[in-house]
């Protein structure tokens, strides 16, 4: 499967692929405008011509980002799809030195397993005020926030390398 940027080629590719989940619940609906007009933020995984799987970074402030709509299709799953995305995207997100990365999931281990640590969603007022406000289960959210550091890491890296 081939990492690369999204272009508006893939814009129905990645609205059919986030539907099927959100139909499920199991992320939140985007539609092709939405998409379309954040597409700079989505990456996507090709393989023989067809999208598998995508994700995005959505940006609160310079400081702050939320790992956003990450899906790899039905079928595909358990073979380092989804991995390979968020891999993209905390690089990308280091490339633009965006200090903490979150997200609200329900794949707790997954996040784990590149680094995130579960944190409070209380942490993340930016993401209550402009999502959760608006959900029909923000008083049953069975989601956890797991939040990812990257000033940290970066610094701990450089710290390493000026040791070294
Ligand atoms: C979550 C998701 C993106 C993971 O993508 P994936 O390609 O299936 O995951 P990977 O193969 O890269 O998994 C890597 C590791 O993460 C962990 N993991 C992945 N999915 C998991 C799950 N459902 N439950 C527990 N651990 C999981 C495992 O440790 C896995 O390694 P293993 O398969 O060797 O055990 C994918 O399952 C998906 O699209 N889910 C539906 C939408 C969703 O919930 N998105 C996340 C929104 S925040």
């Amino acid at each position: 499967m081939r990492i690369r940027p999204a272009n508006p080629n893939d814009v129905p590719a990645i609205a059919a692929l986030i539907s099927d989940y959100a139909q499920r619940a199991e992320v939140l609906p985007r539609s092709a405008e939405e998409i379309r007009e954040t597409l700079p933020n989505w990456i996507v995984g090709e393989q023989a011509g067809q999208v598998l799987a995508c994700g995005s970074l959505l940006h609160y402030t310079p400081r702050l980002a939320e790992v956003r709509s990450l899906v790899v299709r039905n079928g595909s799953k358990r073979q380092g799809r989804g991995s390979a995305i968020v891999t993209a995207l905390i690089a990308e997100a280091r490339r633009q030195e965006i200090p903490t990365l979150f997200a609200l999931t329900r794949v707790v281990p997954f996040f784990q397993k590149h680094g995130f640590a579960v944190s409070e969603r209380e942490a993340f007022p930016e993401k209550i005020w402009r999502d959760c406000q608006l959900c029909a289960i923000r008083d049953n959210c069975d989601e956890t926030a797991v939040v990812l550091h990257l000033a940290d890491i970066n610094h701990s890296a450089s710290s390493e390398r000026s040791e070294s």
